[in-house]
């Protein structure tokens, strides 16, 4: 079955605090984007990778992947799941489709490899994603409290946090962000779509170094992770 990549890369960093959106921040040799572009680019299951960028983008032209025959560019939108479905628009309905952060680039081919064999072999969608290991306390609704209490204290055997990439059916994904969208439900990722729908996602387990790269702090341990991996 034919796989397509979506990387939604069109947001400003505004948790990142720099001059640049945090996607173009160089770690080493390469900017974020370009670390996590060519994890999925060296994976031959993967035939096509749809990157969305923002309108105002002054900086995807210049990197050397720009003109890479794999790469298929288009604009996104004010939220992450408004860019994530302009992506869907440019993939093929009976296709797979990985969804991964242009802000993860530390994710692994093994990782990545092994969502797609255990979507493939289940016929079902999945996300990785990394059991908690923190006590996680729930507060009450923050808005009708002055101090923050705690309102219980979660069973943590049973949490897990979502990370990228997500892979789903592109025909079924489109169909639940859709009907999401028309209810004003704000989605921070596609299986949250998929369970609105109804569906309930494979849960397949990553690596810790799968970081999302939000803060100036996450810099330094993207690098340490990178170097790691030998980039
Ligand atoms: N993203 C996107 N379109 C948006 C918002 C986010 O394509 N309108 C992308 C980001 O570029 C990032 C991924 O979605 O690769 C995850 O979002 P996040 O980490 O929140 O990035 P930003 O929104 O850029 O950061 P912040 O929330 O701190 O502003
Ligand atoms: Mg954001």
């Amino acid at each position: 079955s034919n796989i397509v990549a979506i990387v939604p890369a069109a947001g400003s960093g505004q948790r990142m605090q720099a001059a640049i959106p945090k996607q173009y921040i160089k770690i080493g040799q390469s900017t974020i984007l370009e670390h996590t572009l060519q994890k999925l680019l060296s994976l031959p299951l993967i035939s096509q990778i749809i990157v969305v960028i923002s309108r105002d983008d002054n900086y995807f032209s210049s990197l050397k992947v720009a003109t890479h025959p794999k790469i298929k560019l288009t604009y996104g939108g004010d939220t992450r799941a408004d860019s994530v479905y302009a992506g869907l628009l440019l993939a093929d309905e009976d296709s797979w489709v990985l969804v991964h952060d242009a802000a993860r680039p530390c994710v692994s081919h093994h990782d990545i490899e092994q969502l797609i064999k255990m979507v493939l072999a289940n016929n079902q969608g999945g996300i990785l994603a990394t059991k908690v290991t923190d006590t996680i306390k729930k507060s009450f609704d923050q808005r009708t409290q002055v101090l923050p209490q705690i309102a219980q204290t979660c069973d943590r055997r049973q949490l897990w946090a979502a990370a990228t990439p997500q892979m789903f059916k592109v025909k079924i994904l489109k169909e639940c962000m859709q009907s999401a969208k028309s209810q004003q439900i704000e989605l921070t990722d596609e299986a949250s779509a998929i369970e609105y729908g109804g569906g309930h996602p494979l849960l397949i387990e990553c690596q810790r170094d799968n970081i999302k790269v939000t803060r100036k702090e996450d810099i330094p341990l993207a690098k340490l992770y990178l170097h790691e991996q030998g980039y």
